[in-house]
């Protein structure tokens, strides 16, 4: 047993997120798309418990789908955990218990949240030490979506969405997100948006390979200002994840009806992502959508990201 190992739990917190802008350049050979991207950490959020065990073990509990959630080596809390062991020599394991109110397969990065959660949670336990330099590397290894679950709070991503900077946000911004029973797979998205420009007779490279976001969505979360915000929402993938499930659009335009200021799908969808005025305006679009039967939640951003609560 290493001497640095912990016999307490740790219990680790990590928010999901939202893309208030994201635009996909060309697809490199690896299969990934150069992105230009802004992430919100939202206050949904996914819990990891990490206990000392000999063994590396997963429980997952929460939302309605938690069955479709691998319970091994493709579940991204458990690859963390592994990944963290090898990288630190590790020769014990952990158990891990997750809890989860992020959607599955939502857009919303929750699987990204668990691999997040799950590195800090066992850095912890094992007494690993590692520095955040470290763990941002270990995070990108694990999923272009894993460091800013890590970092938190409102950000740029660049390259496969992984190279962050922080982004100045003012105040606090008010979402509705509407959720969906059937989540849509990352790589199909991707996919389907290739194909779309294919058939506008552009080539996969065609796409610039080296994007930036549009100066007037910096200034809007520097201002603090979600009626700003929402002339310069934007979603680059929407179009692929409507083609999925074109019961988005009306989604979105209901929304809008409601008194939404803007909608977007977030990430690759199907979760959309309301923008509103304030917290009084979210109650009530909230409330619209769910009298229409759908299910919506009321969340707000930014919110820090993964961090240790006991
Ligand atoms: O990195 P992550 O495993 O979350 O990505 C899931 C999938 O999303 C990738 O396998 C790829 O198909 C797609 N993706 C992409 N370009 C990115 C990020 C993700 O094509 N920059």
């Amino acid at each position: 047993m290493s001497v640095f190992a912990s016999t307490e739990s740790v219990h680790v917190r990590a928010p999901g997120k939202i893309n208030l802008y994201l635009g996909v350049g060309g697809r490199h050979d690896d299969g990934y798309h150069a992105l230009a991207t802004v992430f919100q950490a939202v206050s949904l959020y996914e819990d990891v418990i990490a206990r000392p065990a000999d063994d590396f073990s997963i429980t997952v509990s929460g939302v309605d789908d938690v069955d479709s959630v691998p319970l091994d080596d493709r579940n991204l809390a458990m690859r963390a955990a592994k990944l963290l062991a090898t990288a630190t020599d590790y020769d014990r394991g952990v158990a891990l218990e997750v809890r989860k109110s992020v959607p599955v397969a939502g857009g919303m990065g929750g699987g990204s949240a668990d691999a997040a959660a799950a590195l800090v949670a066992c850095d912890a336990l094992w007494g690993t030490g590692l520095s955040s330099t470290r763990m941002h590397e270990l995070a990108a290894r694990l999923g272009a979506d894993v460091p800013f679950a890590l970092h938190g709070g409102t950000a740029v991503g660049t390259g496969r969405g992984d190279q962050l900077n922080p982004a100045l946000a003012r105040g606090r911004f008010d979402w509705v997100l509407v959720t969906s029973e059937q989540g849509l797979s990352t790589p199909v998205v991707y996919g389907r948006l290739d194909a779309l420009r294919e058939e506008e007779g552009m080539l996969a490279d065609d796409p610039p390979m080296s994007l930036d976001v549009p100066i007037p969505v910096l200034q809007a979360l520097r201002a603090g200002d979600p009626a700003l915000l929402a002339e310069s929402l934007l979603n680059d993938l929407q179009a692929a994840a409507v083609f999925e499930r074109p019961d988005l659009d009306a989604t979105i335009q209901d929304g809008i009806r409601a008194g939404a200021l803007h909608g977007i799908v977030s990430g690759s969808g199907p979760t959309v992502a309301l923008l509103c005025a304030d917290p009084e305006s979210a109650q009530d679009v909230q409330s619209v959508l769910q009298r229409s039967g759908r299910e919506a939640l009321h969340v707000h951003g930014p919110v820090p990201g993964a961090r240790i609560i006991r």
